[in-house]
């Protein structure tokens, strides 16, 4: 919404009062899709929305493509790979602990980066971002377990499996995209790509380290 005093701010609400000094529509909020949200009037008491405005991530999903699908599929593989770093971060133990817990949340950083970039290509290109918990769950296409994993060997050994899956949706991102002739989405892709790529080769060094991945 556009802040107080701006082209449709409360200075609009003075030139909506009646004579009779009835408020007709005291407040007029535009917003980026063009929606109105009207508000009862003060005399009603607090003030209340009688419309929701429409927002950017409730438009309907009428801009699509393949290379669309594939940024949105890849921003819900960054919130939950994000997510499942985060949770082996919090929950490792055993020799390993310090290097692990360190390792671990230094990824879900370069990862959590990943998501604003993925979502706002989507943007630029007339589709809208998912941001809920709901829409993100059902575009990922990473299974990570609830129950956690029993020894930290375990915990890396799924990361690189999450981290095999994502490369590979970034590898046909990168065709889709080179398809469509859209070196933007390629060179996201790709630098992603080569993130994980990175990661993938730390977690499978740390593997190679046998005797410090036993539990406690
Ligand atoms: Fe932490």
């Amino acid at each position: 919404m556009p802040a107080e005093g701006g082209r449709f701010g409360r200075g609009a609400a003075a030139e909506l009062r009646t004579g009779a000094g009835d408020v007709v529509a005291d407040t007029l909020d535009a917003t980026p899709g063009g929606g109105v949200s009207c508000w009862s009037s003060w005399a009603d008491g607090p003030r209340r929305p009688q419309t929701t405005p429409p927002l950017a991530g409730n438009m309907e999903r009428k801009e699509t493509s393949p290379l669309i699908e594939a940024l949105r599929r890849e921003q819900a593989n960054a919130v939950q790979l994000h997510l499942q770093y985060k949770g082996y971060h919090w929950n490792v133990s055993g020799p390993s602990f310090h290097d692990l817990h360190l390792l671990f949340d230094t990824h879900a950083t370069q990862v959590f980066e990943m998501i604003d970039e993925l979502a706002e290509r989507q943007r630029i290109l007339g589709a809208p971002a998912d941001y809920t918990l709901e829409a993100l769950r059902r575009a990922s296409e990473l299974v990570v377990e609830e129950k956690l994993p029993t020894t930290p060997r375990e915990m890396v050994e799924h990361l690189v499996a999450s981290h095999r899956r994502v490369m590979d949706g970034l590898r046909k991102g990168i065709e889709l995209a080179d398809g469509r002739g859209d070196p933007g989405s390629a060179d996201l892709f790709t630098r992603f790509l080569l993130a994980h790529e990175k990661m993938e080769w730390f977690l499978r060094e740390v593997l190679g380290k046998a005797a410090s991945l036993s539990g406690k």
